[in-house]
């Protein structure tokens, strides 16, 4: 339900009304539950513009509104503010409308755009690590987001599979013969040897060199190699996907390597527009109040990460008809991104009708504050961390034990994965994050085992309970006037996190729908003998609904719910 533009037209009207001209009415969440359900604050500024007093003014607006089917009451409050109350009776109907509703009350965009969602972008030349992490669990939420609202939605998966160090992984690939697939499995182990390998044999580097240049010519040889490292190394990343139910395959992946034959055109549109600047050989653009140039192509003639990023801008916005294109990278490439989108637009090679969006996130810091590392310092591998959060899930919920081992494993992963997803999507992705497994495996707080419990718990209300589920919501009291509200705001939730790009905006949701409920459970029987039939009947029906918002808000956290825990 998108209450607050249907909030905003009835403001607007009760303006229009009092004779004020006005338009882009916002209204917000109130504050504390004595400010009632939402406030409007812009009679201020419209009082300063009209030189009158706010609090006369807001009197004479709150008049013509019209309180006969939504509103419930408004007051004027403050310096002049405007208060609101929702009419119980309104939330009761809405809520009941969307009962059997697979999408609880959220309807599609208006106006659906083409979305690139370029993430996850690991480097095939080494093991997927917790760096990717992040991207890969922030991506695939905001995809499924956008996608839920009705957007067209292209994934990319920006792989790194180009540069001078593949010749060194091939010519060992090949040196190792049969026994290349093999130690392939552990590809940090595979980088360490082939370095060690160059850098004491004269022979094996110059046989690497010979190699960076046969794939850049084509040579058949070396690109069978080239392509059978990318394989195996794709594959790991598809095992990481897979235990993460990333939604990501083979077909969004869209390789740095897929650009290549495009870089000469980015230099020559570059220099047809009169950006390129010659420095010392190198081919350069200087941004205006920068006197740090952005190199395109290098003296040796050799292109760069950002030459890609413009081919890839351009391929996106005139190839796919991007609306809106969304690069959810380590927040410490942001001067990059806004690099290649000056040039990008300055050059036309993206209309600026398009949306291009750095989605940043900070850095994954242990406890003590520090970059994640292993106990020895390595980097931690990203499905070495996975298990070990389904093992520490199946230790947390052993106690409770009422699974066979078949459900103690899909609950175990169920939770583990999930705990390990909501962490990261929970804070605002631009902090850093620090990561406790003991913080994120709680049964309190917001976590996604909070929100799972909640789940399963409504869950055994229902086995309990045989009868039929069929009724009208009835709200008679304080506490269900909170739920069914927060019920109806999941559309605006959706709406602004998909808006901001901002997955904790969901998370903070479900957190409170979850605690609200909780109170909710607590205050008001349910299954007791002595409640009135049409009561009980509407308790159950708020809990069905509630179940609904948490089971589909997970969903599209890419966080599955279980049925007992
Ligand atoms: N491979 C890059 C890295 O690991 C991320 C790629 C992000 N996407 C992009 N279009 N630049 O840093």
């Amino acid at each position: 339900m998108k209450i607050k533009s249907k909030l905003s037209t009835i403001i607007q009207k009760a303006l229009n009304n009092a004779n004020i001209e006005t338009s882009d009415i916002v209204i917000s969440d109130a504050t504390k539950p004595e400010f009632g359900d939402y406030q409007f604050n812009g009679i201020m500024k419209l009082a300063k513009q009209l030189r009158k007093n706010p609090r006369e003014i807001a009197s004479t607006v709150i008049e013509k509104i019209d309180t006969t089917n939504i509103i419930e009451k408004v007051e004027v409050a403050g310096p002049g503010f405007i208060n609101i109350w929702l009419s119980n009776k309104w939330l009761a109907n809405e809520a009941t409308d969307i009962l059997d509703d697979p999408r609880v009350g959220v309807g599609f965009v208006e106006k659906p755009q083409k979305v690139v969602v370029d993430y996850s972008g690991p480097n095939m030349a080494k093991q997927m690590h917790v760096g990717h992490l992040r991207s890969s669990i922030i991506g695939d939420t905001i995809a499924t987001l956008l996608e839920f609202l009705g957007n067209d939605v292209i994934r990319q998966n920006h792989i790194g599979d180009w540069g001078t160090q593949f010749g060194m992984l091939i010519a060992y690939l090949e040196e190792q013969g049969a026994d290349g697939n093999q130690n392939l499995k552990d590809l940090e182990q595979f980088y360490k040897d082939a370095k060690k390998r160059f850098d004491e044999s004269d022979e094996f580097a110059n046989k690497a060199r010979e190699y960076v240049v046969k794939i850049q010519q084509g040579d058949p040889h070396c690109l069978e190699l080239w392509q059978k490292f990318i394989d195996i190394s794709l594959q790991h990343c598809e095992d990481v996907y897979k235990k993460l139910s990333v939604k990501l395959t083979r077909d969004d992946v869209r390789a740095e390597s897929f650009y290549n034959p495009r870089l000469p055109k980015v230099v020559e549109t570059l220099q047809n527009r009169g950006l390129l600047v010659d420095s010392n050989g190198a081919k350069c653009v200087f941004l205006d109040g920068s006197d740090v140039p952005v190199i395109v192509q290098k003296g040796d003639g050799g292109y760069l990460y950002a030459t890609t990023d413009l081919a890839g801008l351009e391929f996106r916005a005139k190839d796919l008809k991007a609306n809106r294109i969304c690069y959810v990278v380590d927040a410490r490439q942001g001067e990059h991104f806004k690099q290649v989108f000056t040039i990008a637009k300055k050059a036309d090679m993206v209309d600026n009708s398009v949306q291009l969006e750095h989605i940043a996130f900070g850095t994954m810091m242990d406890k003590s504050g520090k970059p994640f590392k292993t106990r020895d310092g390595g980097t931690v591998k990203l499905i070495d961390l996975l298990d070990e959060a389904v093992i520490r899930a199946k230790e947390t919920i052993k106690q409770r034990n009422t699974h066979s081992q078949e459900e103690l494993d899909k609950v175990a992963n169920a939770i583990g994965i999930g705990a390990v997803k909501y962490a990261d999507l929970s804070i605002n992705r631009e902090s850093n994050y620090l990561f406790s497994w003991d913080k994120m495996l709680s049964f309190d707080g917001n976590t996604a085992l909070y929100m799972q419990y909640a789940y399963a718990r409504i869950g055994s209300i229902f086995r309990k309970y045989d009868g039929e589920l069929k009724g009208q919501i009835i709200i008679d009291d304080e506490i269900e006037h909170r739920l069914a509200l927060i019920i109806l705001k999941f559309e605006d939730t959706l709406l602004k996190a998909s808006k901001e790009a901002t997955p904790h905006t969901i998370t903070s949701y479900l957190y409170d729908l979850v605690t609200i409920f909780m109170k909710f459970y607590e205050q008001n029987p349910i299954l007791k003998d002595d409640i009135e039939p049409d009561i009980k009947m509407s308790r159950l029906l708020l809990s069905k609904l509630t179940a609904n918002v948490i089971k589909k808000g997970l969903d599209i956290l890419g966080i599955e719910v279980v049925d007992k825990i």
